[in-house]
């Protein structure tokens, strides 16, 4: 290596504006004090590494289908397919083969099944429950997560009922626990509470006890902000359509947190622990990645980070177009979550990711 010239005096730290806690030893302070050193080799980056992504940290999110062998494209969200059935559990042979610890799935409901109470929610034969028991059926060590909220079986697209302009509450509360026993039965091993509704988690936590299902754990969705970066989602659902045609509110903004607030997740993180949750989730992920640093602090729990649809389809679509190197950002993207203090990440790179990590 070329020998390096001192490096010029530069003016510590700590006299700088602006700079707060206490300082490192200022660089240049003492001769000789180089960063860079240990940056120099791959070996010694590796030694270094305060974080490190593994298979172990993702969950991977799957829509699925009605009919077989069915693959459906999601215009938006490029590389993405909703699955029947039977592909769902290829699918789910594909991520233990990868070492991929769970799969969260989500299904596109015919709209013949969909009607203002959602009461396709608590059908025990509908399209996640089918899935599930065709996943635990064929023998496979995965983790199942499914989602509890109505937004896929509603006429409206909202997550809770609609009452005149309003959604309701309790009387959602009441459907939620009736869809989360269903899946429970079903064996979904993780219910994931999408909606936001206040003191779901408490009711769907006692039901489970009362129904023999003590052992089902609960990933809430707690910090989960009403933003613009679930709309591919919403495409591969089939709720971009119904949200649309909502009478009066066509947006999540009076049960989904206001994108200004970080206090308020806390508050939310800390009744949904209190009633029973297991699991935190904060989501969307990479725009909110100071919410699940404070979470993941405050709270000394399981954190989650949901790096949804519409980041996927920002990565992807650069990707795609050449803009940017889709796998280096994809790998970035995802080690900022567990730099940021996540336990794991939901996220549709899942299978690529694991096997990137799987060849390294
Ligand atoms: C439904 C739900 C949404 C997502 C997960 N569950 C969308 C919404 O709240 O409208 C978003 C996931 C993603 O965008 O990838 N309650």
């Amino acid at each position: 290596m070329k020998p390096r010239h001192p490096a010029p005096p530069i003016e510590p730290i700590a006299r700088r504006a602006g700079a707060v806690g206490s300082a490192p030893t200022p660089p240049g302070a003492f001769p000789g004090v180089r960063l860079r050193r240990v940056r120099s080799t791959r070996w010694s980056r590796r030694l270094v590494a305060e974080h490190r992504l593994t298979v172990d940290d993702l969950i991977w999110p799957l829509f699925v289908v009605e009919g077989a062998n069915k693959r459906v494209p999601v215009a938006s969200m490029p590389g993405v397919e909703r699955l029947s059935v039977d592909n769902i559990v290829a699918a789910a042979e594909q991520a233990v083969a990868l070492g991929i610890p769970a799969i969260a799935l989500f299904p596109n409901t015919e709209p013949k099944l969909r009607s203002d109470d959602g009461r396709e929610a608590f059908n025990p034969e509908n399209l996640v429950c089918r899935a599930t028991r065709a996943v635990k059926e064929a023998g496979l060590d995965i983790g199942i997560v499914l989602d509890v909220a109505l937004d896929p079986y509603t006429t409206h697209g909202h997550d809770g009922l609609m009452r005149g302009s309003e959604i309701a509450n309790d009387e959602t509360i009441e459907v939620l626990v009736r869809q989360s026993l269903v899946q429970a039965e079903a064996g979904a091993d993780i219910l994931a509470p999408s909606d936001m509704m206040d003191g779901r988690v408490g009711a769907i936590r006692t039901a489970l006890e009362e129904n023999g299902y003590a052992s089902t754990l609960i990933m809430a969705y707690a910090a989960k902000y009403a933003s613009a970066f679930y709309g591919p989602f919403r495409d591969a659902v089939g709720s971009s359509v119904t949200l649309a045609s909502s009478p009066i509110k066509r947006d999540k903004r009076s049960y989904q947190m206001d994108p200004a607030n970080s206090d308020e997740a806390l508050r939310e993180v800390a009744l949904d622990l209190a009633e029973g949750a297991d699991l935190i989730m904060v989501k969307p992920g990479m725009a909110y990645l100071d919410i699940v640093r404070r979470v993941a602090e405050t709270f000394r729990v399981p954190t989650f980070a949901y790096q949804v649809s519409g980041e996927y389809a920002m990565l992807q679509a650069a990707a795609e177009a050449g803009w940017l190197d889709g796998d280096a950002v994809m790998m970035e993207s995802l080690l900022a979550f567990k730099r940021a203090g996540a336990s794991g990440i939901l996220t549709y790179f899942a299978p690529r990711a694991a096997a990137l990590l799987n060849e390294a």
